[in-house]
């Protein structure tokens, strides 16, 4: 198969010194990407910025901003058989970054910000036979959340994680998720570390491929081929 995957946060520039972010590390999806090669299939990895060595034989494009996010996934969306957006893709950005470093006192006026492109609704339309992979990140109501994103979104997958627990979600090595499919099955995996979550999830694709044995599920089982405006202060 042909499995595009994006990882890592985006930066949505204020000023030509700081950006608005989150805590991705680009771990969880760094390791969907090396199980994707691993097990055998082609591998593109759409990266934002994050200081991860990509895993071998793994095409990497690198960006920054969710709009650049956007655009890869797009150029790229035709080649792919399954996409996993583990991406922690900013919601937010400012709506005019200022090209000068915004002086202290300039920054109590407020920031005024702008929604990002939701890149998953976007790429719906091309979805066809694609199997399409979403992380729901939440700390209250997981599952309920992870459902109604499942739902929104027209996904056949959502790994729900509760980011609210030390060992699980941002930056650490281990992650305890639940595996949420649209037909109502709902996997809750022990604690384990992202490779054998992201395993799961590779293999999860693999069975839904029609085009995939069965046995495929191990590293052996396929030969590796090349592989609404607001601002900071709640004002709109
Ligand atoms: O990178 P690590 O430190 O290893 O941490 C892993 C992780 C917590 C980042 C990862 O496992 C995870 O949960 N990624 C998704 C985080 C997230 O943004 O969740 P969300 O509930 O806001 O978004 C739901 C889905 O929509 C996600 O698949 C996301 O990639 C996608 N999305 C979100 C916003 C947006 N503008 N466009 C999108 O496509």
């Amino acid at each position: 198969m042909k499995i595009l995957v994006t990882a890592g946060p985006t930066r949505e520039p204020i000023d030509p010194v700081r950006f608005i972010s989150n805590r991705s590390s680009g771990k969880m999806g760094y390791a969907v990407a090396g199980a994707a090669v691993r097990l055998g299939h082609e591998t593109v990895l759409v990266s934002g910025p994050v200081a991860l060595t990509p895993p071998e034989k793994v095409e990497v494009i690198s960006v920054v901003t969710a709009e650049e996010m956007l655009a890869a996934v797009q150029q790229r969306i035709g080649w792919c058989d399954a996409l996993v957006m583990a991406a922690a893709v900013c919601d937010w950005r400012p709506r005019s970054p200022c090209l000068q470093k915004i002086k202290k006192l300039e920054m109590s006026r407020g920031l005024q910000l702008k929604a990002t492109p939701d890149i998953l609704r976007i790429v719906r339309s091309r979805k066809e036979n694609r199997i399409f992979v979403g992380f729901a990140a939440e700390t209250r109501d997981v599952t309920k959340e992870a459902q109604r994103k499942l739902a929104e979104k027209g996904l056949d997958l959502i790994v729900a994680n509760d980011v609210s627990q030390k060992d699980a979600g941002f930056e650490v090595d281990t992650n305890r998720v639940k595996l949420i499919s649209a037909d109502g099955k709902c996997d809750s995996l022990p604690l384990m570390s992202k490779n054998e979550v992201a395993e799961r999830i590779i293999n999860w694709i693999m069975s839904k491929d029609k085009n995939c044995p069965p046995d495929a599920g191990s590293a052996k089982g396929r030969t590796s081929s090349p592989p609404a405006d607001i601002s900071i202060d709640g004002k709109r």
